[in-house]
């Protein structure tokens, strides 16, 4: 097959590198701008490319993922492309089944119901061989980026890995998931040091085949309290960034980490503290409180609302105008406070993207 003759060197220049000087704090001539799921069903060429294809066969094609990595990029002047994957594609490697189903979402048919079912995982995941896949669409897709922007690489977290893992789907309780943590905390440990032992190889792979940053998504921080939120979330995310940047440190690179926890409010403090470059934001946050409470210590994503996408275009410039003031121009990178909707119109995506770059350039050219 010719994907396996593209090999992880000899990279494009890279033309636009305000995403990545955003997350380490310096100056841009814009804030940059992506959205988390802009390679989405919103856009009528992803629903044309997915049409009559499973989701996860399409996760398995480098030449699917790179095209659909593209389309929004081409649409419009984001300033970076995230690789299209998902995050389930870990349990699936570690021997689990799981299915895109229209109209349900993911659905595992086997969920991890005792402690006893652990034994049914993997214990060693090799992420060359079981998600090599997702390192040929990641080189693939830098080489045609051409250079354009930079490729952001991405995991699911060990905490909302085990929750879908447990509950065999999306959850609006996550009650059986959370009874693991009050029933089983130790298997529940076991687990998430399995995730985590996966989850850092996997981003390793990812940053040899060419991701030039990584996010971290703990898309179900919301569901836990501070206080399981500190056992159960916090030490793997802290041990996952600890471990890729020791690594990638040894020889002499250094990527952009970004961890996402949605609705993690209260874990603010911390997150800002646990070895990440750059923290994510939903809209539930305030952006200068989020700045005081974070101390300049971190860079920040977010976090407009998803849902503002469907005010019209002018009041999305000044959402968009009052997210700047609050945010300020350095060490942040505008994006929404979750994944865009699909029935999201593309041209107030557009309106976004340019609000962010108009603004932003305004502020710092006065
Ligand atoms: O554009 C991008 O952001 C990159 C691609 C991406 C996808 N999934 C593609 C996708 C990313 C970063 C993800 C991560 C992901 N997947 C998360 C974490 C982010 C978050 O939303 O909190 C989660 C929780 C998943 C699990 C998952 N996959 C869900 C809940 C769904 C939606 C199911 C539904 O029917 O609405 C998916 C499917 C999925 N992953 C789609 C896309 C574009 C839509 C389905 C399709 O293309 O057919």
């Amino acid at each position: 097959e010719k994907v396996d003759l593209i090999l992880p060197k000899d990279f494009p220049t890279l033309k636009n590198d305000a995403f990545l000087c955003a997350c380490r704090g310096q100056e841009t001539s814009h804030v940059p701008v992506w959205c988390m799921r802009q390679a989405g069903r919103y856009l009528p060429e992803f629903r044309e490319s997915r049409a009559g294809k499973d989701f996860f066969d399409t996760c398995r094609s480098p030449e699917a993922c790179c095209e659909l990595t593209l389309q929004p990029i081409r649409r419009f002047p984001f300033d970076a492309a995230i690789i299209f994957s998902d995050i389930l594609v870990i349990p699936q490697a570690m021997g689990m089944d799981v299915q895109m189903l229209s109209g349900k979402g993911p659905t595992f048919p086997e969920p991890l119901k005792e402690p006893e079912d652990l034994l049914l995982l993997q214990p060693k995941v090799d992420v060359n061989k079981e998600l090599g896949y997702v390192f040929k669409a990641i080189t693939l897709t830098r080489h045609k980026l051409e250079g354009k922007v930079p490729l952001i690489g991405f995991t699911g977290a060990p905490w909302t890995l085990m929750a879908y893992m447990i509950e065999g789907g999306g959850s609006t309780t996550h009650s059986k998931a959370k009874r693991w943590l009050y029933r089983h905390s130790e298997a529940s440990h076991k687990l998430l040091r399995m995730l985590t032992d996966v989850i850092v190889d996997y981003l390793l792979g990812q940053v040899a085949a060419g991701a030039q940053a990584l996010q971290v998504f703990e898309s179900h921080a919301g569901c836990l309290g501070p206080v399981e939120f500190k056992e159960f979330s916090l030490p793997y995310l802290r041990d996952i960034a600890r471990r890729v940047k020791d690594q990638l440190k040894e020889s002499g690179q250094d990527v952009p980490m970004i961890v996402f926890a949605k609705d993690g409010h209260y874990g603010l403090e911390d997150l800002s503290q646990s070895y990440y470059d750059v923290v994510g934001l939903d809209w539930t946050i305030d952006p200068r409180s989020a700045r005081e409470r974070t101390g300049g210590k971190v860079s920040l994503q977010g976090n407009m609302d998803p849902c503002a996408l469907y005010a019209p275009k002018e009041r999305i410039s000044e959402i968009v105008k009052r997210m700047l003031e609050g945010f300020g121009t350095r060490g942040y990178i505008a994006n929404l406070g979750h994944g865009l909707y699909p029935d999201m119109d593309p041209e107030n995506v557009g309106a976004f993207v340019e609000a962010v770059h108009t603004h932003s350039r305004n502020i710092l050219n006065h």
